[in-house]
């Protein structure tokens, strides 16, 4: 199903073109613009301009430009509607479901599959002594049989083919299983057998809320493999984009303009038991760019709260890095040594964890805290080595003044003169902008050939008559059909312009540049209009020398000052041409006076059309 242009337009609208793209590119604000370094080609010097009025981006260096929704698709490689979906979903804007056998994805066998074993594993809880183990289980760790059923938990059976056996009686072949990573195929390729045997089962959902892998706890001490087994990578279930619990908490983070990230599927189950309901987990695997994105399509506050121990506050130190590089809000909850949040919830209850949290550190004490405790602020070396590394942590910054903020912040702290700190930053700066900038993620797909057909190709008559067009939208497009022959471009994407803003221009719609990018098929086509609405070119010839602003002159004007010049030229062209031929006949000894009339009559014709202003000629 398609999704209706007016939800189109109402989620470009209720996104902030630079808020989107500045995680990905450091942005600084240049005038009414910002501008960084182009994220979809290599440069030194920033040339990528964004424009938070007209909510577009252009790059000056490679030609690419666009609107929200073509930014998206070109980082994340994606098609329109998942860039629109993810707008959507960042906004709180509800889109109508997509569905239907067309748009059925080709992974639909394994998404049933693991739907189907989710049911399976819960189903289970209820039918069997293994079940009962689980539940009994499940209510000694304090899991109410609520969240037992939002959350799905289920349980495995202890046996070899407890799955494979509900599968065939459902139709579910042994190789679509395989390759859902729910059964293993024998080494000696004799069959399969279960991966998940008699252990407590976690459902891990897709943020749309579709189950896409499980994870699995030991239920007995004899139990040989690790505490966590987890589903492999499958087509569906990729470990570096999926947060447990998500699809049921993604509206409580959002409300609650913040989410807490934790690290196991227990610490989440009993925090939302609790009431604390803006909670992720990690589950098992470091923290990721693209996990740390998909929380911020529900909010840019992101609050830690990993074990208190050694490898918790570790990797606490990455994910604040990570998180600070992707330009969201990180502080850190240091829980009493030896407690993870589950057990602390269950100890101390939600009250005593909210006032935790609430007392979550920023950053900069977190870092500064963990240096003291590791000693590193005794000797002066050390203490040269920590501001260093928090520095470096605040160059990876997007933001001048949150990156400023910080600086102060460590002065003050420290008793450092800010103008060592500055110079500091400034040399991590350059590393931090080379390391920081976008890299595509497979190495295939890096320097993608840009064809770059550019304004600066075009006759600056034609581009002028493009931007005006652009600005203005469908009076004066149709001045210049009615003027021109299709527009009497030069160039071939001159005239591809044209006709996409004349076909724009009838469908009697309001004019909106921003919003009819979406409906550019030709890329070329598409940089051509971003570029021309950014500034660079301002229109120029032939009016400058009337005293206003380029902006606030009479757009019919510049029209027919455009075409005036084209004439003015197309004459110029005609004299030299005569002249030429006039030349060779002379050389030739032939009469001249065919070529002196057409002379002097070219030469009328260009004071007619010359428009200059009384008295000048
Ligand atoms: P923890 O070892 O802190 O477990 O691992 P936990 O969540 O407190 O587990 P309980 O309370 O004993 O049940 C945190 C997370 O790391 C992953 C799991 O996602 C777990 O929730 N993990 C842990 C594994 O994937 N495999 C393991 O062997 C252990
Ligand atoms: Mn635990």
């Amino acid at each position: 199903m398609r999704i209706p242009d007016s939800a189109i337009d109402d989620v470009r609208l209720a996104s902030d073109i630079v808020e989107v793209i500045s995680p990905t590119v450091r942005l600084k604000k240049r005038g009414k613009n910002y501008l960084g370094l182009c994220p979809f080609h290599t440069e030194k010097t920033p040339s990528f301009t964004v424009s938070a009025e007209k909510q577009m981006f252009h790059c000056f260096g490679c030609g690419t430009g666009g609107n929200v929704f073509t930014f998206l698709m070109r980082i994340d490689k994606v098609p329109f509607p998942e860039a629109v979906r993810t707008l959507a979903e960042r906004a709180g804007i509800t889109l109508p479901q997509t569905g239907g056998p067309d748009t059925e994805s080709v992974h639909e066998p394994l998404y049933t599959a693991c739907r189907r074993a989710g049911m399976y594993f819960y189903d289970n809880l209820f039918r069997s002594p293994e079940g009962d183990l689980a539940l009994r289980y499940f209510h000694k760790r304090g899991f109410s049989d609520e969240t037992i059923r939002t959350f799905g938990l289920g349980c495995s059976l202890n046996s070899w083919d407890g799955l494979l056996r509900f599968g065939r009686e459902e139709g579910i072949e042994p190789a679509t299983l395989e390759k859902a990573g729910l059964v293993v195929r024998r080494d000696d390729g004799s069959g399969f057998y279960d991966r998940f045997r008699g252990r407590a089962m976690f459902p891990i959902l897709s943020a749309a809320g579709k189950t896409i892998g499980f994870g699995a706890r030991k239920l007995r001490d004899d139990d040989p493999l690790a505490k966590y087994i987890n589903s492999p990578e499958t087509p569906v279930y990729d470990k570096s984009r999926v947060l447990y619990g998500l699809s049921q908490t993604k509206d409580e983070i959002r409300s609650a303009e913040s989410a807490l990230l934790v690290e196991g599927y227990a610490d989440l189950l009993s925090l939302y038991q609790a009431g604390i309901r803006n909670v992720v987990a990690s589950s098992g695997t470091a923290l990721t760019d693209q996990q740390i994105r998909l929380i911020g399509r529900y909010s840019r506050n992101i609050v830690l709260v990993y074990d208190a121990d050694s490898a918790g506050s570790k990797a606490m130190m990455k994910g604040v890095d990570l998180i600070v590089a992707q330009g969201f809000e990180v502080r850190v909850v240091s829980l009493p040594q030896g407690e993870d949040p589950d057990s602390f919830v269950r100890n101390n209850g939600a009250d005593d964890f909210r006032a935790l949290a609430d007392k979550a550190m920023n950053f900069l004490d977190f870092k500064v805290e963990q240096f003291r405790a590791a000693g590193l602020l005794a000797s002066p070396e050390g203490q040269t080595r920590a501001v260093r590394s928090i520095v470096r942590t605040i160059a990876t910054m997007k933001d001048e003044l949150k990156r400023n903020l910080y600086i102060k912040h460590l002065s003050e702290t420290y008793g450092i003169y800010e103008s060592v700190l500055f110079r500091e930053l400034e040399k991590q700066e350059g590393k931090a902008a080379a390391e920081s900038k976008w890299r595509p993620e497979k190495a295939s797909e890096a320097e993608e050939p840009v064809s770059k057909t550019t304004v600066a190709s075009m006759p600056p008559v034609d581009r002028d008559l493009l931007k005006v067009m652009i600005e203005n939208g469908p009076r004066i497009i149709e001045l210049v059909a009615t003027e021109t022959s299709n527009g009497d471009f030069s160039t071939g994407v001159g005239s591809r312009v044209f006709s996409f803003l004349l076909e724009r221009a009838r469908m009697e719609e309001p004019w909106d540049p921003a919003g009819m990018v979406d409906d550019i098929r030709d890329d070329e086509v598409r940089n051509i209009v971003t570029e021309l609405l950014f500034n660079k070119y301002e229109i120029s010839k032939g009016w400058e020398a009337r005293d206003s602003a380029p902006e606030e002159v009479d757009p019919e004007l510049i029209v027919t000052g455009c075409l005036e010049l084209r004439q003015r030229e197309r004459l110029e062209r005609e004299i030299a041409d005569n002249q030429k031929s006039l030349r060779a006949a002379s050389a030739r000894g032939e009469d001249l006076k065919p070529y002196l009339l057409r002379h002097r009559e070219l030469l009328n014709r260009k004071h007619r059309t010359a428009g200059a202003p009384a008295g000048q000629q």
